[in-house]
């Protein structure tokens, strides 16, 4: 037995119970009960897995107290600012920043990846016109895993990164079609003489046969956002992800079930929810009542945009992206309205006792909608961004579950509470 065990002792017995006691690089140490059922008979609850660990990771680490994030033991604040998004998904992938040579190699790999197969283009067909684009975006990069069947066995690490690549370099082009086709435009494909960022921007902003003027202050800033969201740990969607990569499913299914599970409000589709809320709210005469709605518990209202699971302090991606809107307020002209409302409700909540007493801060997507607006780019793509910033993350955390030589399928038991067996004899 290892030297450092926690003791559970069942007082209606007087029974005791050893588990070892695992200790991180850093962070809150934890409790293997693993073999609790087996020892005990009983089953821990655990809603919301608010307490619970579900795996072993090397890639991201988060202090919800302090605030801090960190890729693979660089600090977000330091990716964000001096590192590109490449950088930083290289990062996540092969575990080490990239050279100048490696970078470039990285780079024309995504870009010689870029296109999709043109049968896709009938799957875009098939949706009607303003079709939500992460439910087409969902849908084709489940689609994307016909085109390579034989992804279903990786049995080799150049065929793994292959993959990882492939899905890094289709997610945006996947994702500026969605968007031209659900708004009935000339898709735009990618076009190679341009950065991953910018080619993404052309292809949602482009014309054929136009040339379409993109500043490097937009680039720059969605470049920024990309990095921010590129990871973060064990959250809703990469737990899905890994939930399906766990059946040895496609991974493209299980990237498919992500963008699934970050569509959600709660998730990733909260930076749409948060610009819909200020045009709710459209000038600073209302935030008293919206605050004071977010607050009744009887009200389903909620203040988008705020509140954390694991962070207990200002989320350092909310730190970095308010300083990126108002050092770009100028340049990007981002909507001083939505800006005066969202300072409004911020100095109100910070300061109110319902919100401090919670912990609730500002998140990442409190200030990535009104950055994405002021990049015109539509809110129902917002969560889209987000997918396209996270899929490294996702594929990364995929590559690492499939490493472990003990992975096991994730299969979680229940507290039952419905009826006895009441089969008529
Ligand atoms: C992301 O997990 C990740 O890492 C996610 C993410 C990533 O990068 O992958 O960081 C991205 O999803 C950021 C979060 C985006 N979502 C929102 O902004 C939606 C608004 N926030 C909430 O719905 C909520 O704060 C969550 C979902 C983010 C966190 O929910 P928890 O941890 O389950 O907390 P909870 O719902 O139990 O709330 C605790 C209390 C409750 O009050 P009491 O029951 O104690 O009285 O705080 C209240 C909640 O009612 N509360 C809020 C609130 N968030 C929590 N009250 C008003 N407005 C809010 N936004």
């Amino acid at each position: 037995m290892p030297n450092k065990t926690l003791t559970v002792t069942d007082n209606r017995t007087g029974k005791s119970f050893d588990f070892p006691i695992l200790e991180p690089t850093i962070g809150p140490d934890v409790v293997d009960i693993s073999e609790f059922y087996k020892n005990t008979g009983m089953f821990t609850f655990d809603r919301g897995f608010t307490s619970t660990a579900s795996c072993r990771s090397r890639i991201t680490y988060i202090d919800g107290g302090e605030g801090k994030l960190m890729y693979r033991g660089y600090d977000i604040s330091y990716l964000a600012t001096q590192k590109s998004f490449l950088d930083t998904a290289y990062l996540l992938l092969h575990k080490e920043l990239p050279t100048k040579e490696q970078l470039d190699s990285f780079s024309l790999e995504l870009k010689k990846r870029s296109f999709v197969h043109e049968s896709m283009k009938k799957l875009f067909d098939a949706f009607p016109d303003n079709a939500h684009p992460m439910a087409i975006l969902s849908s084709a990069v489940a689609a994307l895993s016909t085109f390579y069947f034989d992804h279903l066995d990786l049995d080799s690490p150049e065929e793994v990164m292959e993959m990882a690549h492939r899905i890094v370099a289709k997610i945006p082009t996947i994702a500026a079609f969605s968007y031209r086709y659900s708004n009935g435009l000339p898709v735009i494909y990618p076009d190679l003489s341009k950065g991953f960022t910018e080619n993404f921007l052309y292809m949602l902003r482009g014309y054929p046969h136009h040339h379409v003027e993109l500043s490097p202050i937009e680039v720059q800033a969605l470049d920024t956002i990309f990095t921010l969201h590129a990871d973060h740990e064990q959250n809703a969607s990469t737990t899905a992800v890994r939930v399906v990569a766990s059946t040895h499913a496609h991974p493209y299914a299980a990237i498919s079930a992500g963008i699934g599970a970050l569509w959600g409000r709660a998730h990733g589709g909260a930076n749409e929810s948060v610009i819909r809320q200020l045009e709710l709210i459209d000038n600073v005469d209302n935030v008293e009542k919206y605050i004071a709605k977010a607050k009744d518990p009887n009200d389903p209202f909620r203040l988008m945009g705020f509140g954390h699971r694991v962070y207990k302090n200002f989320d350092p991606r909310a730190t970095i992206l308010k300083k990126l809107r108002d050092r770009l307020s100028d340049e990007l002209n981002i909507n001083s309205q939505y800006v005066e409302v969202a300072n409004k409700i911020e100095q109100i909540a910070l300061n109110d006792e319902y919100f401090v007493s919670r912990n609730l801060y500002p998140n990442i997507d409190f200030y990535s909608g009104l950055i994405l607006d002021a990049l015109k780019i539509p809110k129902e793509m917002f969560a889209v961004i987000f997918v396209i910033g996270r899929t490294p993350g996702w594929i990364a955390q995929w590559i690492e579950l499939k490493e472990q030589p003990d992975m096991k399928i994730a299969r979680p038991r229940q507290l039952y509470l419905g009826p006895n067996d009441r089969t008529p004899q």
